[in-house]
């Protein structure tokens, strides 16, 4: 087992809030343990181009409440080419870095796996770093309790305006293919249907459902649709039901989109990527590469890299159940 002493991290992929409270915590605890600690601008972008620097414990005082994340992020196609792939490893080597910290999504760490399988002596780990909540391996993942809370407040104040109206909203939350941010927001946000792409929902089901809340004089109404939801286009889904159900005064549409990305982290999220944050320095410590840390049922788990970005994560069966039995 090589000994872990200069490490790297960096956040890549979509922004989520509670990402700089992750790296405060990976510094500070690599600090702790007398490491040298680098940060990478940028994410993959960065390490192709060589953006590396070393951080101090100073380096990430007062970020712990901030959203988006001070080693700034990006999507890099680069990447994706063994040529890319080979540039970042020399830009690691000519830095003498012998481990890494990836923050983000199913694309970072899907690159971080490929890069682990070409470049095995430099050891990976992954934290959940998304909105979208869709990794396997980890209950939540890091900026999907503040995207929630965003949506659900976006939803509080278009409850007050759909009910002076007499109007049915359809508001579109982000997601991707995952539906749990859709569903948390119905949930929270007692929306009158939620729309996810993990389910069959049909035209009929729909109309069905809100006619039931017609018929005992609910005069407005907020479905919650996924960005991906297999009931198409937001703005087509509204117009088709607005044809079919006549008791509102209007319909209307609302993508919250990036909204979500941003602002101060929950508590609850700054809570997780701080322990998430310290826990991979303690994965590293241990010897462990290629695991993505994560929490399940309230204890760190350490989840193989290939399994988190592969296995299915799915919203609860129980929780989509109680989500359309509450919304009648
Ligand atoms: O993965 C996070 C996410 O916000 C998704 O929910 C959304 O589909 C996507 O990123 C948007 O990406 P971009 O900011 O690149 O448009």
């Amino acid at each position: 087992m090589k000994d872990i002493k200069r490490v790297a991290v960096f956040t890549s992929g979509g922004d989520a809030p509670g990402m700089n409270a992750a790296i405060r915590a990976v510094v500070r605890n690599a600090l702790h343990n007398d490491l040298h600690i680098f940060g990478i601008q940028r994410g993959y972008q960065g390490m192709i181009d060589g953006q590396i620097r070393r951080l101090e414990t100073s380096d990430v005082s007062n970020i712990i409440h901030r959203g988006g994340t001070v080693l700034k992020t990006a999507r890099c196609p680069e990447f994706l080419t063994p040529e890319g792939r080979k540039k970042a490893y020399e830009n690691l080597l000519y830095n003498d870095i012998d481990a890494l910290v990836a923050i983000g999504g199913n694309g970072t760490l899907g690159g971080a796996l490929q890069f682990a399988q070409e470049y095995p002596d430099i050891a990976i780990i992954g934290l959940p770093g998304t909105i979208d909540n869709d990794l396997y391996g980890t209950d939540f993942s890091i900026g999907f309790d503040t995207a929630v809370n965003t949506a659900m407040q976006a939803v509080d104040r278009i409850r007050d305006t759909a009910d002076s109206h007499n109007r049915l909203f359809f508001v579109e939350v982000m997601g991707r293919n995952s539906g749990y941010i859709a569903l948390h927001t119905g949930i929270a946000g007692g929306a009158g249907g939620v729309i996810i792409p993990e389910e069959d929902m049909d035209l009929e089901e729909l109309v069905k459902l809100l006619k039931r809340g017609t018929a005992r004089r609910k005069l407005f109404s907020i479905v919650i649709v996924a960005e991906e939801s297999r009931m198409g286009n937001v703005f087509s889904l509204a117009e088709q039901v607005s044809k079919r159900v006549e008791e509102y005064d209007d319909v209307r549409v609302t993508v919250i989109g990036h909204l979500q990305r941003g602002g101060s982290p929950t508590a609850f999220d700054r809570v997780l990527a701080s322990v998430l944050g310290f826990h991979a320095i303690e994965a590293l410590l241990a010897g462990q590469t290629n695991v993505m840390v994560g929490i399940r049922n309230n204890q760190v788990h350490h989840t193989p890299l290939e399994e988190a970005i592969s296995k299915p994560k799915k919203p609860g069966k129980e929780l989509l159940r109680m989500a359309h039995i509450l919304a009648q």
